[in-house]
């Protein structure tokens, strides 16, 4: 039983998976599919919270966040060049640690690549409605919102992120040529917005906005709130900002020389984001006084614009955020429908999920099947409670992640790797405290559903997958096979 548990894949089973996905992706292609991933809703809605919680020094937190994923997103890389295959994090555990926690991670994927879909369309609504309000075009506020979004206000559904959704959800499935071109223009022209953004209101600083710098500390509670606050609670939120790169190493099935590709797109990606989000808060606190952002927390961005009186940037960083918000989407909802088809190939979900449509290759009726719940998802469920699963799901796998480097460094020295992280065993170890920090800075609501999620996993696994596994019937490799690296021969799908 526990043997069936371990039972791990080897880097050539993983590799030698032929599929029918086409290989168009390159370098430029990937860093521009991880910032489309990376800046949208976290920037543009989660800083209103984030500069609430703690005060101007929430630059220290989206540093602390980014030094996070920088260590992480090292791991990452070296992982993805090693086992440059669809599913991520869950390819590269189904090597490092075996079948249940490969599970375990792919079913925490889902849940962080479709609730974060679906977080941003909520995010996305949010300033769809303010740009049709600035052509006097008011829809139902009923519609606009999950229940209990707004405090005060009566809302049910969020309609304009349903629909935005499911219009993504048919790119995909139409595929990869098409969304690539499509994401690559969305990407520009959103770096030109935030840069037009940091241009035209750096001006507007007052550095007596600056203080005090760190109204709450480094994490403290306020008398009768169960909420944290200070820089590492809001590098919790904030984190948010930064998820995204790690779907580049999803798409390495479709990645022309992936052990080179995929670690820089990942990296250029990441480094890029991080110069940008550090130059927009401090702008951002340095214009408004930080309690002053309760007034227009759904919307910070817009909201910093209309305080320097620039009315017409306004105009066009809301398109800019749209179109922002549109690119995550695009790339999580991407990202998702690969991992399922990853766990698809592999036995543990149904071949429904993993089934290539000959005409546009692309698993066609998995991206439909989960475009639609991520859309119900969007439409019903709070931001506030997706958001901090998306964290915490995303935190988990990158604590997985830099631990299988670890590990595989110590079992597999040998195996080719495209590219090493540097500073192993520090910078994985490093990743790991920085993941687990920022965890704790998360609400115990969030804990409580992100382990319920995992219990169902569990039983979709016990109940499912541990049976319909493709390595059933492969006979089983003597441990000192699979600690050095062989295995049986490769499976043939
Ligand atoms: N990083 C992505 C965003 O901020 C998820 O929207």
């Amino acid at each position: 039983m526990a043997s069936k548990l371990l039972r791990k894949k080897t880097v050539e089973e993983l590799t030698a998976s032929a599929t029918p996905l086409k290989r168009t992706m390159k370098t430029f292609d990937l860093t521009m599919l991880g910032i489309g991933a990376i800046i949208g809703t976290g920037i543009f809605v989660l800083t209103g919270k984030g500069a609430l919680t703690a005060g101007p020094a929430l630059s220290i937190s989206f540093l602390l966040a980014a030094v996070c994923c920088g260590f992480a997103g090292l791991c990452y890389a070296e992982f993805a060049s090693m086992v440059p295959v669809s599913g991520s994090a869950y390819s590269y555990s189904y090597v490092a640690f075996g079948e249940l926690i490969a599970f375990v991670i792919g079913w925490d994927l889902i849940l962080e690549y479709a609730l974060q879909a679906a977080t941003v369309s909520a995010g996305w609504s949010g300033y769809f409605n303010k740009l049709l309000e600035g052509f006097g075009i008011h829809l139902p506020v009923e519609l606009t919102a999950a229940y209990g979004t707004t405090p005060g206000v009566t809302t049910y559904f969020n309609l304009p992120g349903f629909i935005v959704v499911l219009i993504i959800t048919w790119v995909l499935a139409v595929g990869i040529n098409q969304t690539k071109r499509t994401n690559d223009i969305m990407v520009m022209i959103k770096l030109a917005i935030i840069i037009l953004f940091i241009v035209c209101t750096v001006w507007y600083v007052n550095p007596a906005n600056w203080k005090p710098f760190s109204p709450y500390g480094i994490y403290t509670f306020q008398p009768g709130s169960s909420k944290p606050m200070g820089i590492i609670p809001a590098a919790s939120i904030v984190f948010f900002s930064f998820i995204g790169f790690d779907a580049v190493s999803s798409s390495a099935e479709e990645t022309v020389n992936p052990n080179k590709t995929l670690p820089r797109g990942i990296i250029y990606s990441l480094v890029i984001s991080t110069v940008l989000y550090i130059a927009m808060t401090l702008i951002m606190t340095g214009i408004v006084k930080y309690p002053d952002f309760a007034n227009f927390v759904d919307a910070p961005v817009a909201g910093v614009i209309l305080a320097t009186g620039l009315n017409w940037l306004a105009f066009i960083v809301n398109l800019g955020a749209l179109i922002g918000m549109t690119t995550v989407m695009l790339v999580q909802l991407y990202g998702q429908t690969r991992i399922c088809y990853a766990m698809s190939r592999d036995g543990l979900f149904p071949k429904f999920f993993g089934e290539v449509d000959d005409k546009h290759h692309t698993p066609w009726k998995g991206t439909w099947f989960f475009g639609l719940l991520t859309a119900i998802a969007g439409g019903l469920i709070n931001i506030n409670i997706l958001f901090e699963l998306v964290n915490i799901g995303t935190l988990s796998a990158f604590i997985i992640v830099s631990a299988g480097v670890l590990w595989m460094r110590h079992t597999q020295p040998d195996a080719h790797r495209g590219f090493r992280a540097p500073g192993v065993p520090v910078t994985p170890i490093l990743a790991i405290i920085f993941c687990a920090v920022l965890i704790a800075g998360l609400t115990w609501q969030t804990w409580v559903r992100f382990v319920i999620w995992f219990a169902i996993g569990l039983c979709v696994y016990f109940g499912y997958s541990r049976r319909h596994s493709k390595l059933n019937g492969r006979p089983e490799p003597a441990v000192a096979d699979i600690e050095s690296g062989k295995g049986p021969e490769p499976l043939v799908d």
